[in-house]
Order: structure tokens, then sequence, then C-alpha cells
């Protein structure tokens, strides 16, 4: 069955309802960033490649207004997904607990180093972006943050600043050392559109999809692998030491000759982990240009190739992940899906499928049922159009 999520204008509307029981008036702003699905491009936008991602219908709001007596530097966040509270002391944004929060304390002071001062605020939050499922819950979050900052204070940073102080944040307050992909995303995302984004000078070329006949399935395997943290900043360093091996910048200069004329001297797993990301990177440009042309086939084969490079050249995937691609080839054309692959970081977390749209009710009940037979888990299914980016909704 088909995942429904609450639509964006409920979800606003519930979470304006909830500001008002909780602090007793109005929310005076509210802020909006979806969360992302990559169609292609993984592992590559550390390495200076291309990224093919697009918004998607699922959102984190944020009500906020200033409190009713500035007795303190707080800004006060209420979690509805948690149902906790965090006090953020605005004269000294450290790591803290609940964690959730600090994405948030790394976005303000992300704004604090460029001069922007977040005043005390009361804040009401949800969301409705999957938690751990690779579809970056944390990029939405520090996006809508920064969002909320630029309309309270009325200064804006760029868009690319923007991603950047949200990137700054997931590395300095969450630990996690990612790219760019997941907060230029959440920032610029469009309506109907993906983007494929240059992560060595964040140019962006667009592809519009205008056919209803074609989806994109979002399928979370419901797993999510205690590796994944760790395994991320591995991945990163051996593709530098690929990169340093080979003398160039990052692997986005190299290609598959440079490569091949280093196997003699490249550890094997750098050298793999190179392959897929230089191989990856000419699969994106040729997925993005593929689709814009209506090359549903080509595109769906392409996605293919990433999983399988995905899974045994950069190893990032997992059993629950394989099997929802396996079970997705073999309902194939003829069923309906063009392609489909793990997506985002891996060891868990989602797929993606190109799927044809008057087919989705089959292919979800066929995943559904046959990943419950493999694995007795079940998986979330749902569709998404490519959903705009973040912005103000109310103030
Ligand atoms: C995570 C990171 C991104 C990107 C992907 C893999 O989502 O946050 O920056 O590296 O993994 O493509």
């Amino acid at each position: 069955m088909i995942e429904i999520a609450l639509t964006l204008e409920e979800l606003v509307q519930k979470t304006k309802i909830k500001f008002e029981e909780h602090y007793g008036r109005p929310a005076r702003w509210i802020v909006v960033a979806p969360g992302r699905v990559n169609i292609i491009g993984e592992h590559t936008d550390y390495n200076g490649g291309f990224v093919f991602p697009m918004g998607i219908e699922r959102y984190t709001v944020l009500a906020a207004d200033l409190p009713k007596k500035t007795v303190h530097d707080t800004v006060v966040v209420k979690c509805l997904r948690f149902n906790e509270t965090a006090h953020i002391k605005l004269s000294q944004i450290t790591r803290a607990e609940p964690r959730w929060a600090n994405y948030i304390r790394g976005v303000i002071r992300g704004f604090q180093e460029k001069n922007i001062q977040t005043p005390a605020l009361d804040v009401v939050m949800d969301s409705t972006v999957p938690l751990g499922g690779g579809l970056s819950s944390s990029a939405a979050l520090e996006i809508a943050t920064g969002t909320l900052i630029e309309a309270v204070t009325g200064k804006n940073v760029t868009q690319e600043e923007k991603a950047l102080i949200g990137q700054k944040a997931e590395h300095e307050f969450a630990g996690v050392p990612c790219g760019i992909m997941d907060q230029f995303i959440s920032v610029m995302a469009r309506k109907n559109h993906i983007m494929l984004l240059d992560c060595s000078n964040h140019e962006t070329q667009w592809t519009e999809i205008k056919n209803p006949d074609v989806s994109f399935l979002v399928i979370n395997s419901n797993v999510k692998h205690q590796l994944a943290s760790g395994e991320y900043g591995k991945r990163r360093s051996e593709c530098e030491t690929a990169s340093r091996i080979m003398g160039v910048k990052w692997l986005r200069d190299a290609d598959m000759e440079l490569l091949e004329s280093f196997e003699d001297e490249m550890p094997v797993i750098p050298y793999r982990r190179a392959k897929h990301v230089i191989t990856e990177n000419i699969r994106t440009s040729k997925a993005a240009s593929a689709l814009s042309n209506s090359l549903l086939e080509e595109t769906g084969t392409l996605m293919y190739e990433s999983h399988q490079s995905l899974m045994s050249d950069f190893e990032v995937s997992c059993v629950e992940l394989d099997y929802i691609v396996e079970i997705s080839k073999k309902i194939g054309l003829s069923g309906g899906v063009y392609g489909c692959r793990m997506t985002g970081g891996g060891f868990g977390g989602c797929a993606i499928s190109l799927v044809e749209t008057k087919m989705i009710p089959h292919i979800s009940e066929t995943i559904e049922r046959e990943y419950k037979e493999k694995t007795g888990l079940k998986c979330s299914i749902f569709a998404s159009r490519p959903a705009d980016g973040a912005r103000v909704i109310e103030q």
C-alpha cells in the first residue's frame, strides 16, 4: 500500500494549531524545507562530481514568533515528532542534548559567524520527512532553520551560503562529514524539476518532468545498519587516498584511463572506490540527458548499473536494498519498472525507482509482499513529484 503523508497545507495547518495551543498565541512566521531523493549520482558530491536529486513532497515546517517577554536569550523549540522541547541559549551555542536540536544550533552558529544574530524565539517544529531513511530529514531541518533566521532578521544570505551553513552544521554539530547535495537541493529544489548539480563549481541544470505517466517511487527498507556513520567517513578518506595516489585534486578530475594506469600501485580498496565514483559521474550525466529526452529505459538501465557499482565497488548497499532492486528488476519493464537503485548514503534507508504511474499499485504490492517474504520486514513506499525548495509560507 502506498503511504500517504499529510499534504504541505495540512502539515502547515497542524503546526500552526499546535503553536497556538502551546504558546497561547498565533505564530508570526511559518517556513518550510523539503527532504530529498537522489535519482542517481551517489557518493560523488564530496568528490566534486555530479548528483541528480529532487525535492520530495515531505517537509519540515517551523512555526515561530518572538517570545512575549524576552527574559532570556533563548530559542525554545518544541518538536512535535519527539514530543520534546529544546532550549537553545544563544550566547553559548555548543553541541548538547537533545541531539536533534544540534542541527538548529549549528545553523544559528553559522549565521552568527556571518554577523546575523538570531533573536530569542518560540518555535514549534513538525515534519513528514521519514527519519533515518536517507531522505535528508537533517538537511530539511537545517535549511528550514536558515530560512526562519532570514525571515525573522530580514537579512538574507545567498542560496549557496545557506546550503553551506547547513553542511557546516552537519560537520561540526552532528559529526557527519557529508557533501553538499542534501542542503543544496533542500534550498534550491523546483517543482517538477530534477537538478543536475556539478559539485565542483555548483553549476546547475534542470530537467523538467512533465509526463504524468512516469513517477518516482521511494521504497524505504526500514533498516538502518549501525555501520552507516563510521563507514561514510571511511569512504571519503578512501576516495581521497585514490586521488592522492593519482595526483589529482579530487576524483572528479580522474578518468578510467588514468585509474587503470595506476592499477599496479594502488591498493585494491581505493581502486574500487575510485572506479565507482568515476563511472558514476559518467552515468549521472548520461541519465540526466536521457531523462531530459524522455529516454526512460536508458535512464532505468543506468540506475541499475549505479546500484551494481554501489554494491560491489563502493560497498555501501545491504541485503535489504539489494532485495528491493532484485524484486524491481524481476517486475521489469513489462510490469512498469524502468529502473531502481539504492539512494542516499547507504547501509539501509531507501531505494528509488522510476516507474509507470498506472502500474504503481501493482508494483508496490509486489515489492511489499516479496520483501516481507524475504526479510520478514515491512517496507514503506510512497510516490512523489519533484517538489519546491525551502521558502517562507507566512510572515
Ligand atoms: C549522504 C550525504 C550526501 C551524499 C550522499 C551520498 O546523503 O549527506 O552529501 O554524500 O550521502 O551520495
